[in-house]
């Protein structure tokens, strides 16, 4: 009753299998035996679409992304995301009256008034507000009421929903042979404000800790030579120059850093430790101030390199393999990469987030 021997059922099955096999062997020989038409005209009718330029099509389909605030006013053409940096898959606005429309919102924190009264009170079900704050947490003011009306964050931090990166890249044959600079200069600073801001600060103590031991060419952020592309040629000329960030916290190294790198000198860091630096740039880029155990440790290893070429073109030999775009340095594209990365995320990602804690994640 509980088992039973093969019955005719089983045998029955058995046999459709070898069947089914057989015919399957069969449909392939003639499928190979069969000669090659061109493509059904059905395939051509459909391709049509496609044969209208895909831009042409799709423009008015692309998200739409609205930048509420020019961040600090650097406003910057808003067609320019695809011409820097090759981003093409959303639409960019700075025309509030669009704001019913858009997909996302970008927020630029320090423009947010304390009372939120310069930001919209309302906001479409489809729509995201995206945080976007390039400032370290020294720098970010609490501003009651923030806590959890963003959807997504850009900012410098790696842990982002929209990492504003920069990294080296690998060399390609296009790029072209790295052109060692002519050096002219041994250890340089630029000071502008935010030096000034942080004087009496632990990096301006150590700057001047420095200086009593190796000379510092002290150049000044406004002259006439820093301007523009100026500024590269100025700052090659230097063999170290002192990329000091105004506080340290991780991945908040700036171009205080990227600069000086990309025109072709070894930067001394202070910020956050080594291994944070090493996630973006070759370790043998840049020399650490943590490297050395005290202030006279650095000073000392930086003449022993000014008069040993050999040892000071090891910290070249990343551009064999690497390079890194010069920033660019008209001021309106401070933010221009932060607001195309922006945009091509939302061009690219679809799913439902609600930043829960923002300060906890990014003050705490
Ligand atoms: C730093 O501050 C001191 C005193 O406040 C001042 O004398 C000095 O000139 C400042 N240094 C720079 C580079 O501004
Ligand atoms: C965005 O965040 C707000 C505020 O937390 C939330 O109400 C809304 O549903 C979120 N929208 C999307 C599309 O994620």
């Amino acid at each position: 009753m509980v088992t039973s021997p093969p019955s005719n059922a089983l045998r029955g099955t058995m046999l459709l299998v070898l069947l089914a096999g057989a015919f399957t062997v069969m449909y392939f020989k003639l499928l190979l035996s069969l000669p090659c038409y061109p493509s059904p005209p059905h395939r051509v009718r459909q391709s049509k679409h496609s044969l209208l330029r895909p831009a042409e099509v799709s423009e008015a389909n692309k998200p739409l992304v609205l930048v509420w605030f020019w961040p600090d006013d650097k406003q910057f053409p808003l067609s320019d995301c695809r011409r820097l940096f090759n981003i093409d898959n959303c639409r960019l606005t700075d025309d509030r009256s669009e704001y019913s429309k858009a997909r996302g919102v970008v927020i630029h924190h320090s423009a947010i008034s304390g009372d939120l009264s310069n930001i919209p009170k309302t906001r479409p079900r489809f729509q995201r507000w995206i945080w976007l704050n390039m400032d370290s947490p020294s720098r970010t003011r609490r501003v009651e009421g923030l806590k959890s009306l963003f959807n997504l964050t850009v900012t410098y931090r790696k842990d982002s929903d929209i990492h504003v990166r920069w990294k080296v890249a690998v060399r390609r044959a296009t790029d072209g042979p790295f052109q060692f600079p002519l050096k002219k200069r041994t250890v340089c600073w630029v000071l502008d404000s935010e030096n000034l801001e942080s004087n009496g600060s632990k990096s301006y103590s150590f700057f001047t800790e420095l200086a009593k031991h190796i000379e510092v060419d002290l150049l000044n952020k406004s002259s006439e030579e820093l301007q523009g592309d100026g500024y590269f040629s100025v700052i090659a000329s230097c063999k170290f120059y002192l990329s000091f960030e105004n506080s340290v916290h991780t991945d908040y190294i700036t171009e205080t850093f990227t600069r000086p790198l990309a025109a072709g000198t070894v930067p001394v860091v202070w910020g956050p430790p080594r291994r944070n630096y090493e996630k973006f740039a070759p370790g043998t880029s840049f020399i650490h101030v943590k490297d050395f155990p005290d202030a006279a440790g650095l000073p000392k290893f930086l003449q022993n390199l000014d008069s040993d070429l050999e040892a000071y073109m090891k910290y070249f030999e990343w551009w064999k393999f690497y390079t890194l775009r010069r920033p660019l340095t008209d001021e309106r594209y401070t933010y221009a990469r932060t607001i195309c990365q922006a945009c091509r995320y939302v061009g690219l990602n679809k799913n439902y987030r609600v930043v829960k804690d923002l300060y906890k994640w990014f003050l705490e």
